[in-house]
């Protein structure tokens, strides 16, 4: 078993590179099951979740080939009209995106019920009841979801129930080749779901309002093209938390600025200078600014995102009075509490909300990353300890951050990899 193990302590300084999406990534690959011809698509990040969908596109008949570290290109001209083994499927979220997917190109679909972080109940009532309205008789049975159509996916009218990221997306996929005006309402508003519309356009599709909350698509036959996928706003927003947390001077490089002010605007507030470029930000906190307590609530675009909760609580630790922290999109996301306890924070989790106390210091110890963002929130909160932390189960984190150790190192932190067989340290990898 491999772990991070990293010794605190040491601001963070240089220059960092953002990579590609991870979530429009994992929306845009099976997106790419629609085009019948060539897409090139590129800033492509490097992480398990990706491998994951190439892997499940091959599978189906899609002829795949990796151009470079971030561009790939895929060949869905032969796509069969199989079902993808189930372990494959129930590794990841995103696997939701497969029904839309088969269903806009087949009219059927059949993929496992999905996976990914556990945040308590994480229904699809509303990607049913979005392919229901497009045409399609769905069933969850024996651990997967069924999908069948008479002639097709058909064009339909959505307002969803609740705000949806998953949904909106995969009803804007599986409509995007359907005859007729498919009209999503109380759409979400996310820069990955205008990517995804971006990407669909690029290939000949014709979906307006991305971005706001009605989206309207005209269903159209879908050709080969080219595109590049947005930076990570969550990746960079990570580290801009990182800084906050051990102080210094950072330069978050290839980012769309715009996206990250639902993060760069609570982290100035709680005392962290940011100035910003065309395609990058610069993040510093001298070494004796404390920062401030805040109220912050996690909602979704253009609120403060859910997925830098768990990053923002680290640096609250710290701060200089009480904090109080609210997920306002997941029932459950404050698992990871408890492995900031034991480096000494003092946080009491009341339903949606942790109250965040702060301590005088973190200190090192051995704790896991139970999920992805927890993971990186580990990461900040070891960066800022005393002394020397481990964390394990970080293949959660591999899911979604590419080279996030040489990343970090190269700005200055003591991270490194470490393969530990039985549990006992043998040798370091990184
Ligand atoms: N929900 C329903 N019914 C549905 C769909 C969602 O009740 O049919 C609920 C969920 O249980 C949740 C809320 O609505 O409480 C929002 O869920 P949403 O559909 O927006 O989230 P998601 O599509 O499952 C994506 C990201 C998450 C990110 C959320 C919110 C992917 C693969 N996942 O999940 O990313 O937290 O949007 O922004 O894109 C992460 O990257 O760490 C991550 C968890």
């Amino acid at each position: 078993m491999n772990k991070y193990v990293i010794n605190g302590g040491k601001p963070l300084s240089g220059r960092v590179d953002i990579s590609g999406a991870k979530n429009a990534a994992v929306a845009i690959l099976p997106a790419a099951l629609l085009v019948e011809g060539i897409c090139r698509i590129d800033n492509i990040p490097n992480i398990s979740d990706v491998n994951l969908w190439l892997s499940i596109l091959q599978y189906m008949g899609a002829r795949i080939k990796r151009l470079g570290d971030t561009e790939v290109e895929i060949d869905s001209t032969d796509i069969r009209r199989v079902a993808p083994p189930y372990d494959l499927m129930r590794k990841m979220r995103a696997s939701y995106y497969l029904v839309g997917a088969m269903l806009g190109r087949f009219g059927w679909a059949e993929a496992g019920m999905p996976g990914g972080c556990d945040f308590g109940e994480r229904p699809i009532d509303q990607h049913i009841k979005g392919f229901r309205a497009l045409g399609a008789k769905v069933e969850v049975r024996n651990g997967a979801i069924h999908a069948v159509t008479e002639n097709g996916i058909r064009s339909g009218h959505v307002f969803f129930d609740k705000r949806t990221v998953g949904a909106t997306i995969n009803v804007m996929i599986a409509a995007a080749c359907a005859p007729g005006q498919t009209v999503i309402e109380n759409a979400n508003k996310e820069p990955h779901i205008v990517d995804v519309a971006n990407f669909l356009n690029s290939m000949g599709a014709d979906i307006r309002g991305a971005g706001t909350d009605l989206i309207k698509i005209r269903g159209r036959k879908l050709h080969g093209g080219s595109y590049s996928i947005i930076p990570d706003q969550i990746e960079a927003g990570t580290f801009i938390a990182a800084v906050a947390a051990t102080g210094g001077d950072v330069i978050i490089n290839n980012i769309i600025p715009k996206h990250l002010e639902c993060i760069t605007t609570k982290f100035a507030e709680i005392g962290v200078d940011i100035s910003e470029g065309d395609e990058y930000i610069r993040v510093s906190r001298p070494a004796d600014r404390k920062l401030r307590p805040t109220h912050v609530t996690a909602l979704p675009y253009p609120g403060y995102p859910t997925d830098m909760q768990p990053q923002i609580a680290s640096c609250l630790c710290l701060a200089n009075g009480t904090s109080f922290l609210t997920d306002g999109v997941y029932e459950n996301r404050f698992r990871y509490v408890d492995e900031l306890r034991r480096m000494g924070a003092d946080i009491t989790v009341d339903g949606k909300t942790a109250v965040i106390r702060s301590v005088k210091e973190l200190t090192g110890a051995p704790i896991s990353a139970c999920d992805l963002r927890a993971g990186v929130a580990m990461i900040i909160a070891g960066l800022s300890a005393k002394g020397r932390t481990e964390i394990d189960g970080i293949e959660h984190i591999e899911r979604g951050y590419q080279d996030i150790v040489s990343k970090f190192r190269s700005i200055g932190a003591d991270i490194s990899i470490v393969e530990y067989p039985d549990g006992n340290e043998v040798s370091a990898v990184v």
